[in-house]
């Protein structure tokens, strides 16, 4: 191991232009703008228009992730997407993503945990950086979930958006007396027994079907918060940091609900929550680079400030990461 850390260098999203506000919802299945909003705190949702795709919408947010961090494509070594809709079976959408920024010298692949798969992305990347694997990650969370919604259940079909986000990560040497910078702590869980609670009735080897998102609401929702506070903990315990040194607390962005009721368990002032689900729904793997570069670009989130990344989804699976900016 060389003693470097992954630093996030830039950010970047983009949200498909077609937006579907709660009462666009209500004139296709039977529920109410007042009912979602309090349910959830979801207003509005982006839909991606029909020509296009995963890597479409990953490609956009990763060039402005990459205008931001002032670097071009080809200083990119590796570029991980995170997504559970991608443009294919295979190849990876990574593999588009790296056609379309013209990269020709990194090498690039794709993850699948659902919601987690952002954190779970930025866990590699970080490993991949401190072995000396890499230096330079592109690491990017974005979904196309509209094409997997059952539009005929209201139980699923409100509560989903497209979306995708972005983060470079760079290798900086650790410096001695200084205050460390970057990815600090990455705790990933997953517990397969609950497989079925949060899933996609389709698949290639099993049904050779794209199949439908199907989900017991409740059962996640009475599993989210303790395992997210769990991962979070951890990461703290890890660190020796506390609920009072944070700046931001940017989770994946599912529901107001669980976000509001993780925050109050860990002790987590709610001044101190990035939260963005009202403006796009539940966008799986995009939703916490989406309230990231929000609160990046709102001014928000400043060098040296301690952030906690958190999400928990279908597996399930969960994860944190803590860095400093
Ligand atoms: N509009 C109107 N009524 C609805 C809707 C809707 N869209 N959906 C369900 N209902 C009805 C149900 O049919 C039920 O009616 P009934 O009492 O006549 O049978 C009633 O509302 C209550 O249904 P519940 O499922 O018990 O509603 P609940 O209060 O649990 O809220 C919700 C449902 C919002 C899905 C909640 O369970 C939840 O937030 N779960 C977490 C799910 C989640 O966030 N998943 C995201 C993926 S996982 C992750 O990212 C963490």
């Amino acid at each position: 191991m060389l003693n470097q850390r992954a630093v996030v260098a830039g950010v970047g999203s983009y949200l498909p232009e077609k937006v579907m506000t709660n009462d666009d919802i209500s004139k296709i299945v039977d529920t109410t703008s007042e009912w979602i909003v309090q349910r959830t705190g979801i207003e509005r949702r982006h839909i991606a228009a029909d020509d296009q795709n995963t890597s479409d919408l990953a490609t956009i947010a990763a060039k402005r992730a990459l205008d931001d961090a002032g670097i071009s494509a080809q200083d990119v070594d590796l570029i991980i997407v995170a997504t559970s809709t991608p443009d294919f079976t295979f190849p990876a959408t990574a593999v588009s993503v790296q056609y379309n920024l013209g990269n020709t010298t990194g090498y690039a692949f794709d993850i699948q945990a659902v919601c987690s798969g952002f954190v779970y992305a930025m866990t590699i990347a970080d490993s991949f950086i401190r072995a000396g694997n890499a230096s330079t990650i592109l690491v990017i969370g974005a979904e196309t979930f509209s094409r997997i919604l059952d539009w005929t259940d209201r139980t699923t079909c409100v509560l989903f958006g497209d979306g995708a986000g972005a983060a470079v990560l760079r290798a900086q040497p650790v410096v001695e007396d200084q205050l460390e910078q970057g990815i600090l702590s990455c705790h990933l869980r997953s517990d397969g027994s609950h497989r079925q609670k949060l899933y996609v009735d389709g698949g290639p080897s099993s049904t050779q079907t794209t199949g439908h998102l199907r989900m017991q609401g409740r059962e996640v929702f009475k599993h989210a918060v303790g395992m997210i506070s769990g991962v979070v903990t951890d990461a703290f315990a890890a660190s020796g940091t506390t609920a009072d040194d944070l700046a931001w607390f940017i989770p994946h962005q599912a529901n107001r609900r669980i976000i509001e009721a993780s925050a109050e368990k860990l002790g987590i002032d709610i001044d101190k929550v990035v939260m963005t689900v009202e403006g796009h729904g539940n966008t799986s793997a995009a939703s916490i680079p989406l309230a990231l570069d929000v609160a990046v670009k709102d001014g928000r989130v400043q060098r040296g400030d301690l952030v906690m990344l958190e999400a928990m989804g279908g597996g399930f699976t969960w994860g944190s990461v803590l860095l400093r900016w």
